[in-house]
C-alpha cells in the first residue's frame, strides 16, 4: 500500500522555525525517518510539502485512486481552511491529521481544527512520532484486508 505524507505551510522551515516548539530537526530528517519506517512496515510513502492552500487541495484530489491514505499536517490551514476540509470530503482516501506540537496546549486559535471532522483521527504533540504513529495507525487500519 502507498501513503502520501503532506506537510503544509512553513514546515519547510523545520529546524530553523521556533525550535523550542518544533525541534531542531529538519523536514529532510523527517522524510528520512519516515522512509526508514515505511521500509520496515512494507509500505510505500511519498513526501510532499507546499506552502499554498491550492496546491495542497490539488495533492488531495490527485491522491484519489493513487494512495490508500494521507498523513496531513496542514499547519495553520488546519484552523481555518474550509477549502482543505472540503477537498478531504471530496475524495475516497482516509486522512490522518498530524501536528508536531500539542495544538490543544497552545494558543486558543490552535484548539479548533476545521479538518478533524473529515479525518479518521488526529495525532498531536509527539513531534516526529506524530507521523510515525500515523503510519502505524494506517498499517493497523488495513490489517486483515485482502490487498
Ligand atoms: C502545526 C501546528 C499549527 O498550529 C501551526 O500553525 C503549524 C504547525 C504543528 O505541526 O504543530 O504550522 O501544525
Amino acid at each position: 500500500r502507498n501513503f502520501l505524507i503532506i506537510n503544509g505551510p512553513n514546515l519547510n522551515r523545520l529546524g530553523k522555525r521556533e525550535p523550542g516548539i518544533y525541534g531542531a530537526k529538519t523536514l529532510d530528517d523527517l522524510q528520512n525517518e519516515l522512509e526508514a519506517l515505511s521500509a520496515t512496515l512494507l509500505m510505500g510513502v511519498s513526501f510532499k510539502q507546499s506552502n499554498s492552500e491550492g496546491e495542497i487541495i490539488d495533492l488531495i484530489h490527485e491522491a484519489d485512486g493513487q494512495f490508500q491514505g494521507i498523513v496531513l499536517n496542514a499547519g495553520a490551514y488546519t484552523h481555518y481552511s474550509y477549502a482543505i476540509r472540503d477537498a478531504i470530503a471530496s475524495v475516497d482516501v482516509p486522512v490522518i491529521e498530524v501536528h508536531l506540537s500539542n495544538v490543544h496546549a497552545r494558543e486558543e486559535f490552535r484548539r479548533e481544527s476545521v479538518i478533524a471532522p473529515v479525518t479518521i483521527g488526529q495525532i498531536s504533540g509527539f513531534g516526529f512520532d506524530s507521523y510515525t504513529l500515523a503510519l502505524y495507525a494506517f498499517n493497523n487500519h488495513f490489517k486483515g484486508d485482502a490487498i
